[in-house]
């Protein structure tokens, strides 16, 4: 005897799926049988030449992980104890980590209330006679204001470091993002368009800082000067790390990024679907959709709603939850978090940080999602907020 069930459960839709690359599982069955594993391998230098060929950079260096490329460049920019760094508050906690290990301050400033994205003229009023650098985070691949953090960070001598962590294959006027700053950092982490499961990428854009990038980079050696023939032996000449790349995470990325263009399509699909279809929500009041600037071409990486208040968006995850579909809040704030208010300090409200970061719901998205998916996150939002629509019109 068996029981017949009276309900089927329906599949999980989880939040995000990290790409599956058979090609990249081939890369790395391939360099396995070479035993070619020392990093800054082959497949390395592919990862970096074709980054670097897209971005138009001085030079890409293929590390770890955003939060390496974000820490080897405090080191590269010789920050000191004392000296201050500006950057959002709603942002990774790498970000603000990178600094505090030098002894450095992050200076936490608020976001603008439609991208989310540092707002420049919070930026300017937190500008000192410490502070060195300022650290801009391109929230969901969308772009933050850079025609106004540029001139900005040139008026006070200052470095711009992108946090670029999401905005692989993202632009702003044009130009990819990642590009702007004398530095930018990307992320392949496994909720990342791009994976390798934990991997990143300095962009370095400024030459005079190419050098000593790659000696941080080599455990503070003259190593990538040496592998390129420019002398016979290499050696310890600066303080540094170990922040190389594993070649096997580098010969899993290497395809995908020949597809990044492809990745950003599929993705944005998804987006716009879920954009097309809150409309009416939006227009009932019930939440507020993403706002992507004229100037921006996003990459497709997130897509969040704001509820209206914190139990709103407290109750739709729940609701969400309950029917086996997982989405998810986003960046506790970091001038409000235990860290820091140890390590940071705060300049001016942050009154949009507070309250957006506390209503945001991110959707689930992922690369491979297919509309059957994307349809029943729509219509489950659609029946959890009790919006006035027959969810079957929001799909059709
Ligand atoms: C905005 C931002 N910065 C930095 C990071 C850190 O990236 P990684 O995990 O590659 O160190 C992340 C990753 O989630 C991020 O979203």
């Amino acid at each position: 005897m068996f029981e017949v069930p009276t309900t089927f459960a329906a599949p999980h839709v989880p939040f995000t799926q990290p790409v599956v690359s058979r090609d990249g599982a081939d890369a790395v069955a391939a360099l396995i049988a070479s035993g070619e594993l020392k990093s800054g391998g082959a497949l390395t230098r592919r990862c970096s030449e074709r980054l670097q060929a897209d971005l138009g950079a001085a030079s890409v260096l293929m590390v770890q992980s955003c939060t390496a490329a974000l820490e080897l460049s405090a080191i590269l920019l010789d920050l000191q104890p004392g000296d201050e760094v500006i950057m959002p508050s709603f942002g990774f906690a790498s970000a603000a980590n990178a600094f505090v290990l030098r002894g450095t301050v992050p200076v936490f400033v608020d976001i603008c209330e439609d991208t989310l994205n540092i707002d420049p003229a919070r930026a300017a009023d937190a500008i000192t006679d410490r502070t060195r650098a300022i650290v801009p985070v391109h929230y969901a691949g969308i772009g933050a204001p850079m025609e106004r953090l540029l001139p900005l960070a040139a008026e006070h001598g200052l470095a711009v470091i992108e946090d670029a962590a999401q905005a692989i294959g993202a632009s702003y006027r044009g130009r990819p993002l990642g590009t702007f700053g004398a530095l930018g950092t990307f992320s392949f982490d496994a909720t990342k368009n791009l994976t390798c499961g934990t991997g990143g990428a300095l962009v370095v854009n400024d030459p005079e800082l190419v050098e000593r990038a790659e000696w941080i980079r080599d455990c503070g050696t003259d190593r990538a000067g040496f592998a390129r023939g420019e002398s016979s032996r290499y050696q310890w000449v600066d303080a540094g790390s170990n922040y190389a790349l594993n070649e096997l995470a580098a010969a899993y990325l290497a395809p995908q990024l020949d597809h990044v263009a492809e990745t950003s399509r599929r993705r944005r699909h998804i987006w716009d679907r879920y954009h097309a279809a809150f409309a009416p929500l939006e227009a009932q009041g019930v939440l507020r959709r993403p706002i992507v600037p004229e100037d921006c071409e996003p990459n497709g990486h997130a897509y969040g709603v704001i509820m209206p208040t914190p139990a709103a968006r407290d109750a739709l995850i729940r609701d969400l939850a309950a029917v086996r579909i997982t989405a998810s809040f986003h960046f506790v704030p970091l001038h409000s978090a235990p860290a820091g208010l140890e390590f940071g300090r705060t300049n001016g409200p942050m009154h949009h940080t507070d309250a957006l970061s506390s209503r945001l719901v991110r959707m689930p998205l992922w690369t491979d999602m297919t509309d059957a998916h994307t349809d029943r996150v729509i219509a489950a939002v659609a029946r959890a907020t009790g919006a006035d629509v027959d969810p079957r019109d929001l799909t059709r």
